[in-house]
């Protein structure tokens, strides 16, 4: 298993083995390119310091260099085959994987395909700038290394546009690269990747909620009775490991920074001092965690349901949980608001999947929040940070027709505008962010927002070049 990087496109599926296939690859290629050059990274450099996939095995898949991001080598990667794999849940249950997309649920596939495709072009679009204003080279490098990657799970997802879906497949292939982040005439599918990154406060925290939102689409894919898409999901899960940890240890930093400003200048207000205070980094905690949750849909959804049963998508470790994976029998708990208060309806299990997974996605976010607190609590500080209600500030679901408060107290229209300046990010805040975001590129040195790393990558200190620039 392997990759070949003597292709035109490095591949461990034998590309070299369909002409037919390998040709429209190679034709997409350029148009990839020239999405790269024109969308991607805007900050001109020499070369990078990159990880590489070799083989897509549990031990030692990457290779870490430094080369031209434009000659980075995307490819098609999947991970291996087994052959006596089963279908895990729905109707189907037990019952031999799938090679080939059954002519039923063609349409269902290619869209949920296209979907997820359509999010992994859409941040490095939405990241385009932020190199101009990195915090260090290491910062640099790992931002680079996140577009390469996400440009990486487009080709992944082009793959099985190509090879599985026929003329249709190429169609949205190609679609994938005309529509755009915030394009006004033909913008992203979902909502949240529409939003601008326009700083690294926000980058931090789309990789921590946002990414972590892909993460979880990824781990239902990845449960698909569609081999080639579980497989192919499976290898970009690996990717997306390091995805989180820049956005984990991204916010660990600023927080830690904020909280060594507050202990020397005996305040809260570090704004001055070149920091972030802790009220602007919890208003873009309560921003950017609401926008994700809206990723997860509808709390009911047939759709889930007609999903699940026809095997097409799983739950969050699916092979774990301890029922009949089927669900006709189940019920399951989700909110509603009531007569203004917030209440709890039960439902079929397999109507509330989205909801499932969206509670798993909550518990992990926890994590985050768990450890940035021991950073402020280390620090000697005694402001704590968390996640607001699931309810707060949402455009989707049961919440989307209220106005529920970090707290979770349903609220009418005025207490909301009364009190929006307080929880979601204001224009000064972004104002003061913006104003902090110079670049510095001088190896070991940090911008003044954010501590330095505790470990550099694969080993490297943290002075080490990671990025040449011209
Ligand atoms: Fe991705
Ligand atoms: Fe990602």
């Amino acid at each position: 298993m392997s990759i070949d990087y003597t292709e035109k496109i490095p591949n461990n599926v034998d590309l070299a083995g369909d002409r037919k296939l390998q040709r429209a690859l190679e034709s997409w290629q350029p148009n990839f390119l020239t999405w790269w050059t024109t969308m991607g990274p805007a900050l001109p450099t020499e070369d990078v310091y990159l990880r590489t996939a070799v083989d897509v095995g549990r031990e030692g898949w990457a290779h870490f260099g430094h080369v031209a991001m434009e000659e980075y080598r995307w490819g098609v990667f999947l991970a291996e085959r087994n052959a006596d794999r089963r279908i895990a849940f729905g109707e189907q249950k037990g019952e031999p994987v799938w090679q080939q997309v059954p002519g039923e649920y063609r349409s269902d596939l290619q869209r949920l395909i296209v979907i997820q495709g359509d999010t992994e072009p859409a941040s490095v679009e939405q990241q385009r700038r932020l190199g101009e204003t990195a915090p260090s080279l290491y910062d640099l490098r790992n931002l680079f290394q996140v577009n390469v990657e996400e440009g990486r799970h487009l080709w992944a997802m082009v793959y099985l546009l190509h090879a599985y879906f026929g003329r249709n497949g190429r169609e949205e292939a190609e679609a994938l690269l005309h529509r755009n982040s915030g394009d006004l005439d033909s913008p992203r599918i979902l909502g949240a990747f529409n939003e601008e990154t326009p700083d690294w406060l926000s980058f931090f925290m789309f990789t921590y909620f946002t990414d972590r939102d892909g993460k979880y689409q990824l781990g239902t894919l990845k449960e698909s009775a569609f081999d080639p898409l579980s497989r192919t999901c499976e290898f970009m899960l690996k990717e997306e490991a390091h995805h989180m940890f820049v956005g984990t240890t991204g916010v660990d930093r600023v927080v830690a920074r904020s909280a060594e400003l507050m202990l020397e200048h005996d305040t809260e207000e570090v704004g001055p001092h070149g920091g972030i205070p802790l009220d602007v980094i919890q208003r873009y905690i309560n921003f950017h965690y609401s926008v994700s949750l809206d990723l997860f849909g509808s709390e009911r959804s047939t759709n889930a349901a007609n999903y699940f049963t026809a095997g097409l998508k799983g739950r969050w470790q699916e092979e774990r949980r301890r029922d009949d994976h089927i669900l006709t029998e189940d019920a399951a708990h989700v909110e509603v608001v009531r007569d203004g208060e917030l209440a709890t309806d039960e439902v079929s299990a397999l109507l509330a999947l989205n909801h499932d997974l969206r509670m798993e996605y909550v518990k992990d976010c926890q994590s985050g929040l768990k450890r940035w607190n021991r950073v402020l609590e280390k620090a000697g500080v005694d402001r704590r940070l968390y996640l607001p209600h699931v309810g707060f500030n949402r455009q989707v679901g049961v919440f989307s027709d209220h106005h529920v408060t970090p707290a979770g107290q349903v609220v009418g229209a005025d207490a909301w505008e009364a009190s929006r300046h307080k929880w979601l990010p204001t224009d000064a805040d972004k104002a003061h962010v913006q104003s902090l975001m110079r670049p510095v590129y001088e190896p070991g040195k940090i911008a003044s927002w954010i501590a330095p790393p505790i470990n550099g990558i694969n080993g490297k200190p943290f002075d080490y070049e990671y990025v040449h620039l011209p």
